[in-house]
């Protein structure tokens, strides 16, 4: 893996010329592109197809959170999308997570496709301590995250969404050929923005991470392809 196959670029905007005009300028120097809910809002499904267009692979960032029925149908209509990867949250059990995995299967393989990575989002990062009491759960933020990560992988999912905080244990309890998938990061030179728990790129990378996330540091950038390169050169370890 070079650091080319580990960047993911949050396209984090509301209109599909702006998201376009983003992939047009990064697609050389990047692979992988995150469409989360607000561009996917804005503009429909069709998005995905578009930025596919670019020849950059796709991160579906929508966080599928309902009854195991629904999820599992919606996740085979996000296969038909091929995205490269796309995410539900692991609170919704095991019952969704499992029958989710295999009906993404089930349609890849009826449309002749990739199967598309299943990642879970365990508790989302910006919860603390405090917002995770509050809502009922009976953990501290670490063993909670672990637990779900855990039951993310019996499900058959192919790995979760993590804070740079939580790369390092996920990696040694839940074993290498887990996928982990990290926002928050930020490299030396840039603002930290409104993220709290960040790590640089190295960091993250060296805590075991697949895959990092990174947004605003580059697309906020006066040249975001220039700002890719070098997160991607400080990626080397
Ligand atoms: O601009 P920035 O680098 O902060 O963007 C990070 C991206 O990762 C955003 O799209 C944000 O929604 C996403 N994300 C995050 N923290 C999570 C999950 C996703 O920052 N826990």
């Amino acid at each position: 893996m070079t650091p080319l196959d580990k960047l993911i670029v949050a396209l984090d905007m509301n209109t599909e010329e702006k998201a376009v005009a983003m992939a047009e300028r990064l697609k050389n120097d990047v692979k992988f592109l995150k469409i989360g809910l607000e561009l996917f809002s804005s503009c429909g499904p069709g998005i995905v197809e578009r930025i596919r267009e670019t020849g950059c692979d796709v991160f579906l960032d929508l966080k599928f959170h309902d009854i195991p029925n629904t999820v599992a149908k919606a996740a085979a209509s996000v296969a038909s999308l091929e995205p490269f990867m796309f995410n539900v949250h692991a609170l919704g059990g095991y019952e969704m997570m499992k029958r989710t995995a295999d009906a993404v299967t089930a349609e890849a393989s009826r449309l002749g496709i990739a199967n598309p990575k299943v990642l879970a989002v365990t508790i989302l990062t910006s919860m603390d301590e405090k917002a995770i009491k509050e809502v009922g759960l009976g953990l501290g933020s670490k063993d909670a995250v672990l637990k779900l990560a855990a039951l993310a992988k019996k499900a058959g999912l192919d790995g979760v969404v993590a804070s740079p905080s939580e790369t390092k244990v996920i990696r040694k309890e839940l074993g290498e050929d887990f996928l982990i998938v990290t926002p928050g990061v930020r490299p030396e030179w840039a603002t930290a923005n409104d993220q709290k728990r960040i790590a640089t790129p190295k960091i993250a990378i060296k805590d075991g991470a697949n895959y990092i996330v990174v947004g605003r540091p580059i697309t906020e950038s006066k040249d975001p392809a220039e700002a890719a390169r070098r997160i991607q050169k400080e990626m080397e370890i």
